[in-house]
């Protein structure tokens, strides 16, 4: 990034690679670690839901991990989406107006800054009958209307990491349902606080022990 040239040989000022620094940073550690222990509380939550996740791994159990065998645990990937929808680590994001558009009954001047928000759409209950509750089901057989379920943003800034992160995430599930059980510790404030990313407000306690 330091010697990286534009087309007229301009390079980042020493402000804005910073900011790119911590820019990846954020992106790359704290959103997975946000969707990583939000996971593992839901799972905790929903024992129903661990328990046909833990059966579905134990069809791979022989297998080494592998791109073909994690793209086979579709009930996993049911899993992980709708723990990004519940709970998704980025609330929403910002576009600048380039042009005045008409958006149904509202008009956005040219250079406006707007919010779109990731959380508010997860929520609609036009897109997602019962939407608090936590139903990997409804990603069974059904993928949203393009705009209506985006964890990782959309257009053409849609997040530079999303696959890497899904492949994170997957790895992560399958290693902990394979080997491990965990459950919460009493005595804890779950509740989310959003700032950076959603996280409870004690951290996340429990108790994790090996698989025989
Ligand atoms: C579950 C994990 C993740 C979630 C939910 C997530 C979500 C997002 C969202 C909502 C945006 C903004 C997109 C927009 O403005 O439309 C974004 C941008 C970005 N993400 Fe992720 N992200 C995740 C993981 C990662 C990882 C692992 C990396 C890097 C290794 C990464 C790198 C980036 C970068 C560089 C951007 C900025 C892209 C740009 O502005 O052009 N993200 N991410």
């Amino acid at each position: 990034m330091l010697e990286a040239e534009d087309e007229s040989g301009q390079r980042l000022g020493i402000e804005e690679l910073k900011d790119q620094l911590l820019l990846l940073l954020f992106a790359g550690h704290e959103t997975l670690t946000s969707a990583l222990a939000s996971f593992c509380l839901l799972l905790a939550q929903h024992p129903e839901v661990k328990a046909k996740a833990r059966c579905e791994q134990a069809q791979f159990q022989t297998a080494e991990l592998s791109l073909e065998s994690l793209k086979q645990m579709t009930y996993l990937d049911s899993v992980l989406k709708e723990v990004l929808r519940l709970i998704a680590p980025v609330g929403g994001g910002f576009r600048k107006v380039a042009k005045t558009c008409e958006l149904g009954e509202y008009t956005l001047p040219e250079g406006w800054t707007v919010l779109y928000s990731i959380n508010l759409t997860h929520l609609d209950s036009e897109i997602f009958p019962n939407p608090e509750r936590f139903e990997p089901e409804r990603f069974r057989d059904r993928s949203p209307e393009p705009f209506s379920y985006l964890p990782c943003g959309g257009g053409v800034r849609e997040c530079l990491g999303k696959e890497f992160a899904r492949l994170e995430m997957k790895l992560f599930a399958a290693q902990l349902l394979r080997q491990y059980d965990w459950e919460l510790l009493p005595n804890q404030d779950l509740e989310l606080k959003t700032i950076p990313t959603p996280r409870p407000k004690d951290g996340l306690k429990v108790r994790i022990w090996e698989l025989e």
